[in-house]
């Protein structure tokens, strides 16, 4: 949720902020724009709409500089227009934000009384007239920081760059994600590690609280309560392999084709790492996992495995409403939280509240360094590689893959599972990455249906048991990406209310594994039918066998009737793109969202 970027260097630094701002647009692009210090004069361009807009203007009219901050948006405060574009600057300083100020209103006020000017409807405003407002008091530029953000209510990660201090780049964070980062040629920061240039080696993660101020080579850190502090940048290396489409057309396409290489990736260290953890799962008396968005349905199908695998009694929440009602958790139980991004607001409140209660704190992360694996007491990282389409795809399938291995580990040492079923389910999760390919041949099958979804204006997607979870993901990926209106049920449910949805030619996406539950869900499919809703049954092998006559249905391979949702997630992600694609929407940035969900 808007990306920050910030350079102090040896050389020109205007193309290292459009490179960083090209790598983390995904946070958010509803407008782009950078400042620069020149001569000691700040010079700030911005311009609404997508990064390319400000690349163009900056084409025409170069800037260059060794000092320089810049920002991609996702609107909050004010609309997606020039005006509230980030650099917010004045005379003697210029500020990009990532975050909210909850108090800017009564700031604003204040601020106005001061005798300063307002230009924009945003929160951020008030922070460079708030410092520049202690700088007229005489302060040198760090102590007027100081006061400033003492100032502040809400959740920032800022970058600062002031006119009469062309030496320094000035940092700082309270609740939203900052890393800065270090090469042979200057410092640099960033909202992640995605965006610092290729040429930085070595990192570090402001904590919470904390400032920083960067020069060409050197960095001081600065605590909660103003005091240097010494810490060691990190070495690191890029995972480049985001960097291109190679011959896709989207990112999003990409990231569907790699998730039999993620799987198997994921399998692999998980394996590794499981047994490790110092967890005691024998003596778990409740699992409660908690997450957002498809992250959360990857919580879901992990309550199907945990239960019937482990047999340990899971609840599962979103972030945003587990936060609020004081959850009661058990003293031997174990929080699992589950973040592609690692950044999620709504989690990492999730997590610090059940950190609070005691709880043993495990998360299942993407992004490595991410506030919320750095917060946990253990951290699982999926092996999914940097993930640029804004909708999660192989991010998804990695959670599963992590959650699967996390509940065949759990029922295996509570003895909840005999020897040879857990030997037959580890074999079938080896089998996994194959079958993802075999789903992925068929591309042209899932091309055809999502082509035919450009008429529609509805869709739904219902499933029963583990494939429930999997409905409501078909719905969320196909809405985010082709902004049709889409909803998913379970099957069972839709007789309760949703089937006064259905009429003729509606398209209804059953999904239908031949587990123990496919006689139900093919009763619920004939209620749709009768009622001439369109059917497109996700069948296997199995299950393909047992549908009527003549309805339209996509084959996928059988597999373990527990490990279908990751089958059943690249089906739904292919309909979707290709429907995307075909009412040509911008498949990997869709509109209103943005990838990295900072703000509540
Ligand atoms: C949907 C999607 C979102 C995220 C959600 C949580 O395709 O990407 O629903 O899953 O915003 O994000 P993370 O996993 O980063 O916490």
């Amino acid at each position: 949720m808007c990306g920050i970027v910030g350079s102090i260097n040896h050389y020109d630094i205007v193309p290292d902020l459009l490179e960083g701002l090209g790598n983390i647009e995904y946070r958010g692009y509803d407008s782009a724009g950078i400042a620069v210090l020149n001569n000691n004069e700040l010079t700030t361009i911005k311009r609404s709409g997508k990064l390319r807009n400000l690349a163009q203007e900056l084409s025409l009219k170069p800037l260059s500089s060794h000092a320089g901050i810049g920002h991609t948006r996702w609107a909050t405060h004010g609309k997606p227009n020039e005006t509230n574009a980030h650099p917010h600057s004045n005379h003697d300083v210029s500020v990009v934000h990532n975050g909210i100020i909850e108090n800017y209103l009564d700031l604003r006020n204040w601020l106005t009384a001061e005798g300063f000017r307002f230009q924009s409807d945003t929160d951020t405003e008030v922070i460079p007239h708030l410092i520049s407002l202690f700088l007229e008091q005489g302060l040198p530029p760090q102590e007027a920081l100081n006061i400033a953000l003492k100032h502040l209510d809400g959740a920032f990660a800022i970058g600062v760059l002031f006119r009469r201090d062309a030496e320094h780049l000035y940092a700082a964070r309270r609740g939203s994600p900052l890393v800065l980062g270090q090469s042979d040629l200057g410092l640099c920061l960033g909202s992640d590690t995605m965006a610092l240039t290729s040429s930085v080696d070595r990192v570090l993660y402001l904590e919470e609280g904390e400032q920083a101020r960067l020069s060409r080579d050197h960095f001081c850190i600065i605590d909660a309560n103003g005091q240097p502090i010494k810490r060691e940048m990190k070495l690191f290396s890029h995972q480049i392999d985001s960097q291109s489409k190679q011959s896709h057309q989207f990112y999003m396409h990409k990231e569907i084709h790699q998730q039999a290489d993620t799987i198997r990736e994921t399998f692999y260290h998980t394996q590794r790492q499981v047994p490790e953890l110092p967890i005691n799962f024998k003596q778990l008396d409740r699992i409660s996992i908690v997450a957002c968005g498809t992250s959360y349905y990857a919580a879901m199908v992990a309550k199907y495995w945990f239960e019937q695998i482990a047999k340990v009694p899971v609840d599962i929440d979103v972030a945003s409403e587990f936060r609020y009602r004081d959850p009661l958790l058990s003293p031997h139980g174990l929080s699992i939280f589950i973040s592609q991004s690692g950044e999620t607001a709504d989690t990492l409140a999730a997590l610090r509240y059940a950190k609070n209660q005691g709880q043993k704190i495990l998360s299942i992360v993407n992004v490595a360094g991410s506030t919320i694996a750095r917060e946990s007491h253990f951290s699982l990282q999926t092996q999914a590689g940097p993930e640029v389409g804004v909708a999660s795809t192989k991010a998804f399938t990695a959670q599963l893959a992590v959650l699967a291995k996390l509940a065949l580990h759990t029922g295996h040492s509570r003895n909840a599972m005999s020897f040879s079923d857990a030997s037959h389910l580890m074999q079938e999760i080896s089998t996994l990455p194959g079958l993802i390919n075999m789903t992925l041949g068929v591309e042209d099958q899932f091309k055809t249906i999502g082509e035919s979804l450009k008429a529609c204006s509805n869709a739904f997607f219902i499933g029963r048991g583990i494939s429930y979870p999997l409905a409501l993901e078909g719905a969320l990926k196909l809405k985010e990406i082709s902004y049709l209106h889409a909803e998913g049920f379970g099957a069972g449910e839709l007789k309760h209310g949703p089937i006064a949805l259905i009429e003729p030619g509606v398209p209804v996406f059953v999904l239908a594994p031949s587990d123990s539950l496919l006689e139900k869900t093919l009763s619920n499919l004939e209620e749709v039918m009768a009622r001439g809703g369109r059917c497109i049954v996700l069948a296997d092998q199995r299950s393909c066998r047992h549908l009527p006559e003549n309805v339209e249905s996509i084959t996928l391979p059988d597999c373990d009737s527990r490990l279908t949702p990751i089958l059943y997630a690249i089906a739904v992600q292919l309909i979707a793109y290709h429907a995307a694609l075909a009412i040509g929407t911008d498949v990997d940035q869709p509109r209103n969202l943005a990838k990295s969900v900072t703000v509540e």
